[in-house]
């Protein structure tokens, strides 16, 4: 069978990670969650305490540190040299410093580079901000996935909920996606947009299964 690639980009919370994630199991893909790198970057900049952040230091955190994504049933564990930080880069302070770091133009080219690798091979589900328009812009499928703010803020909000983690009120975690949506949106380096050629799926009123059976049924004609 003729592998292609998958590329799904879109706004924080537009349920990107679970689609591809399902995308990539029903078609026997590897699916890359680049939004996990960025964290880990974040993650180990703050780890080291090294703030205020400029960008040559970030730029050397993340050329010199080791980042390993695992396949697994739920998705993919997150190694940064060797520490399992799969939950840990999640965090609340991880998401309010993590797009500040994916602005700065050294540690994208630092990241991009090292998924364009990834993709190299084919059969590779890649969910992120400029996956179909820099990284693998000659992908075969390519989604724009998205909901309205106060759907994906909602869904958060569930997911934070029923795993026991009450520390944002619904209101608070509203106010983080627009803020991340605008700073990602207007950055001046790969800054969120869809690529002309992707497929715009607005999720507001779909459930999970029709929006994967959406994206299986693109493959099909497409490829
Ligand atoms: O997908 P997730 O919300 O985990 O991504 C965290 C942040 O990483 C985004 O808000 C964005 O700033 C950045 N990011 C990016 N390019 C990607 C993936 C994520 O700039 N390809």
């Amino acid at each position: 069978m003729e592998t292609y690639n998958i590329a799904i980009d879109g706004p924080a919370g537009a349920g990107k990670s679970t689609i591809a994630r399902l995308v990539a199991r029903a078609l026997g893909f590897i699916y890359v969650d680049t939004g996990a790198m960025y964290r880990a970057v974040t993650w180990k900049v703050l780890q080291e305490d090294r703030l205020p952040i400029q960008e040559s230091v970030v730029a050397d955190v993340a050329r010199g540190m080791n980042i390993e994504l695992i396949p697994h049933a739920e998705g993919q564990h997150v190694l940064v040299d060797g520490v399992d930080v799969t939950k840990l880069i999640r965090s609340t302070t991880i998401t309010n410093h993590v797009s500040e770091i994916a602005a700065m133009g050294e540690v994208r080219s630092i990241l991009v580079a090292r998924q364009k690798q990834m993709a190299a091979g084919k059969g590779v589900v890649m969910d992120g901000r400029d996956i179909g328009t820099k990284v693998i812009p000659d992908a075969e499928v390519k989604i724009y996935l998205t909901a309205s703010v106060s759907q994906r803020a909602e869904r958060r909000f569930k997911e934070m909920q029923s795993s026991g983690d009450d520390s944002v009120t619904l209101e608070q975690l509203q106010q983080d996606i627009k803020r991340r949506d605008q700073m990602d949106q207007e950055r001046e380096i790969s800054p969120l947009v869809r690529a002309h050629d992707a497929l715009l799926l607005d999720s507001t009123l779909m459930t999970v299964p029709e929006v994967v059976d959406t994206i299986l049924g693109l493959c099909r004609d497409k490829v």
